[in-house]
């Protein structure tokens, strides 16, 4: 296994409920290091741009009215096969079928308001942490 990087997004559900501790806790006793970090309003534009890829999905402008409906966190996380480990902390899309001890199980809402967004593969995780972050912001 090698290290990798993974971008995180802590969504507006996590940060109304000041879960923003609570999440990293996770990240960071699961020994992914949090190697960038940001709170920000995301735009309809950038939030439109970020889930691009579902731009024909019926849920599409609920999610990008989600998602900027309040401020996120945007980070980047770093450990060994970060991208499949965060996918594996964050648990299933819908909580009702996320694992124990998976972060939507223990914090999300709904399906659409399911705490954490994270990249679901290599070419994924180049694209959005670049999306968001200037090499200079990442200090590994
Ligand atoms: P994410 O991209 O945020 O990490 O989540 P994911 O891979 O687990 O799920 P994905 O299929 O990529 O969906 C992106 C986000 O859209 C919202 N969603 N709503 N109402 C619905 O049926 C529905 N399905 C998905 C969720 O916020 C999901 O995380
Ligand atoms: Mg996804």
């Amino acid at each position: 296994m090698a290290t990798e990087r993974t971008l995180s997004i802590l969504k507006p559900d996590a940060t109304r409920r000041n879960l923003t501790g609570k999440i990293n806790a996770v990240f960071e006793e699961a020994g992914l290091r949090i190697i960038a970090q940001k709170r920000l309003q995301l735009s309809q534009t950038q939030a439109e741009a970020f889930y691009g890829a579902h731009r024909e999905r019926g849920f599409f402008k609920d999610l990008v009215g989600f998602m900027v409906g309040g401020p996120v966190v945007v980070q980047v996380l770093e450990g060994e096969d970060a991208i499949a480990q965060n996918r594996k902390l964050m648990g299933a899309t819908n909580p009702a079928n996320a694992d124990a001890g998976t972060i939507r199980k223990l914090f999300a809402e709904s399906i659409e308001a399911n705490s954490v967004h994270g990249s679901d593969s290599a070419e994924a995780a180049a694209h959005e942490i670049g999306f968001f972050f200037a090499g200079t912001e990442i200090v590994g």
